[in-house]
This record gives structure tokens, sequence and C-alpha cells, in this order.
């Protein structure tokens, strides 16, 4: 799957860009501050509707501009035509110049995967992030995960409104605790599915471009033990007083152990920096596997901040895109970036809101 086109309209500091990406490597070089990470972040917000900045939309509409555009053409098993606008009266967004009434059908129309500094929460985050990131993988690989969330996460914030009321409405209450452990036990089983096939990949991407001989394991860890529907009737009282719903699959973790140990405990800053990059490289492998090919890679300074040893444990991840005509979108300065990644590669100069085609090679 590569992204053949690119198109930006009052997009952060890009009034107009319109540009052709080839498959393969393609290095985004330029001063700080000149747009590198902007185009990142309009590649995943086309793949997941969201900015890995963690901001809502009108942060990303140029200053100044009344909304932003965002459009694209993948080419994959099948030709997309994506297109988005964005503005605080409207929003709209069409895939094959069709608008998308269901996002379950949208999301899927592009892969990616980014590596960039926000995953270090993955580790030193609560547990959110960590549920975030596995829903997102299983809304991508898997078909009906998604609209399951949606209504299970519905459901949580009606009940939690219901707890919230002076005089709790114990019939309704019922009923929606019966949705809650129909639709929650569906995502449990998915999630629990899961994590074994993914672990084993983490595993291997850590022992890749970790230094140290520790060994990864990933635990899931459901808030339910056994029976959802006794345990949260058996909350009721704590209910009562945090006037919240307190069991479920919205509390569940996903724990990071190094050789037994919680590693937002007990890992150094590097270890967790290493780790957060191994669930990244692991999730590449697993969209890979899953779709027949690889997603489209957003690379963003992380590698300036590895050493080169660690820096090679990335070369499989990049080899595999490359043999599969995928796509690699790389953020570097001209100082730091990693010339040992790259032969045949396609060269950009990024600057103020500008891109430039730059020689190949070094
Ligand atoms: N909504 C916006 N409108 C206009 N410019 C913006 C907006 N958001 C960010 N910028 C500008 O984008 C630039 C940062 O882009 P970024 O892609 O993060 O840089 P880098 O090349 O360092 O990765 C800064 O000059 C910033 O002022
Ligand atoms: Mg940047």
């Amino acid at each position: 799957m590569h992204l053949a086109h690119l198109r930006l309209r009052d997009f952060r500091n890009y009034a107009r860009l319109d540009v052709d990406f080839a498959p393969g490597f393609h290095l985004l070089l330029g001063d700080n501050a000149q747009g590198k990470t902007n185009i990142l972040e309009a590649i995943y917000l086309m793949a997941t509707l969201r900015s890995f900045r963690g901001v809502g939309g009108a942060q990303m509409i140029r200053h100044g501009a009344k909304g932003y555009f965002v459009g694209g053409h993948v080419v994959g098993p099948a030709e997309q035509e994506i297109k988005m606008y964005w503005s605080a009266r409207e929003r709209k967004l069409a895939l094959g110049g069709q608008p998308v009434k269901k996002l379950a059908d949208y999301l899927g129309a592009l892969h990616t995967v980014v590596f960039c500094t926000e995953d270090l929460q993955l580790v030193k985050g609560t547990a959110r992030a960590r549920r975030r990131f596995l829903d997102l993988l299983l809304a991508q690989t898997r078909p009906g995960y998604l609209p399951l969330l949606q209504r299970y996460m519905h459901a949580v914030r009606a009940r939690n409104a219901l707890l919230k009321q002076r005089a709790v409405d114990e019939a309704a209450l019922e009923s929606f605790s019966a949705e809650l452990v129909k639709l929650g036990s569906d995502l449990i089983r998915a999630r629990r599915e899961l994590v074994p096939k993914f672990s084993p990949l983490a595993r291997l991407a850590y022992r890749r471009i970790a230094n140290d001989a520790e060994d990864l394991r990933i635990e899931y860890q459901p808030s339910v033990k056994h029976d959802f529907a006794v345990e949260l009737a058996q909350s009721r009282a704590r209910e009562r007083s945090f006037r919240a719903t307190l069991v479920g699959p919205h509390r569940d973790e996903l724990q990071l152990l190094q050789d037994g140990k919680s590693a937002a405990q007990f890992g150094s800053e590097g270890q967790k920096r290493t780790l957060a990059i191994a669930l990244k490289m692991a999730q590449a492998e697993f969209l890979a596997g899953r779709h027949g090919s690889p997603p489209v890679l957003l690379i963003d300074d992380v590698m300036g901040e590895l050493d080169v040893k660690r820096r090679s444990g990335f070369l499989p991840l990049l080899e595999s895109a490359r043999r599969a005509s995928g796509q690699v979108f790389m953020t570097c300065t001209e100082e730091n970036w990693p010339r040992e990644l790259g032969g045949d590669l396609h060269r950009w100069e990024v600057r103020a809101g500008a891109l430039h085609r730059s020689e190949a090679g070094g």
C-alpha cells in the first residue's frame, strides 16, 4: 500500500501542497519548525481521523483560515481517493467520491504506523494510552470491532450519567448493565485473543533493537476476572460512592513486563523509549501480516534518538517495506539523518511549508 498523492489546503503551515510520492523510502529533511512533522500528521490523519499529537481539528487549521482540506490517492489492493474537510461548522469525509456514513467502513482505506516522541506515553502513560493502542490495532484488523467499541462506550457513558443522578433509576440501570455485559464480553474476547498473537512480535522487535538482554512480555489484565455480570453487581456499593462504572473493559490494563517486572515502574528512560518503539514495530508487523502488505510507516525524529546499533534493528522492517513496494516517510534534520539506512531513497527538502525534491543519495 502506498500514498501516491497528497493534497493539503490550509493545513498547519501549508497553504497549498500537491505532491506525488512513489513507493519506497522518503526522507523529509529540514530545519526545525519547517513543516516536516505536519506532513506525517496529515498522512496519519487520513488513516485514523486523529492527530498523533493528540490535538483536535481546530489546531490543524492554518492560522487565519476557516478550515483545512486533506486529500490523498492511495494505491493498494484497490485504488482509493480520500477527501476530508474540517472546519468548526462543517466536517466532510469522502472515500472514492462517496460520503462516508460509517467510520468502520472508512478505516482500512489507508494503514499507517507512526513512530513519534508521544509513543513514550505507551509505556509511561496511563492504562488508557495502552487500551487505545490495543483498540486501534483491533479496529484495523477485526471487522466489527470499532462499532462494538463505540456501542460499549456509549453504554458506559449512559450508565455513568444514571449513576450521577440523585435518585438512581434502578430499572434503567439494570438494562444498561445487561447491555454493558453483553457488549463488554465481546470486547474482552477480542482483546484476549489478540494479545498472545501480538506479544511474540513485540518481544522479537524489542530483542532486535534493545542493547540489553531483558525479556519483554505483554500481559492482558482484564478488569473483569471471571464473570462480568457478577462482578458488576458486586461493585454496586462502590459505584454508589464513585458514581461511575468501575468494572469492565474500559478499565482494562495491558501490562508491559521486562523480566517479569513492570517496565513503567522499573525500566530506565532508555528502556522505556526502546520499548515504545518495539511496540510500534510489532504493530507494523502485525498489520502487514493481517493485510498482506505493510502499512505506510511514518517515522518522526525518533531515529536521531537511537544509537547506530538500535537503529540497525529497524532495518529488517524497512527492508520488508521496500520489498513489498510499501512506503516509509522519515523526518530528520540534515545533521542527524541516519545515512546507513539509505541507498535508494527519495530526498525532500522541507522549508517554510513547502516541499522541494532534492537529489537522491547522500
Ligand atoms: N495551525 C497552524 N497554522 C499555521 N502554522 C502552524 C500551525 N500549526 C503549526 N504551525 C507551524 O508549523 C511549524 C511546525 O511544523 P512542524 O511540522 O512541527 O515542524 P518540523 O519541521 O520541526 O517537524 C511551525 O512553524 C508552526 O508555527
Ligand atoms: Mg518535527
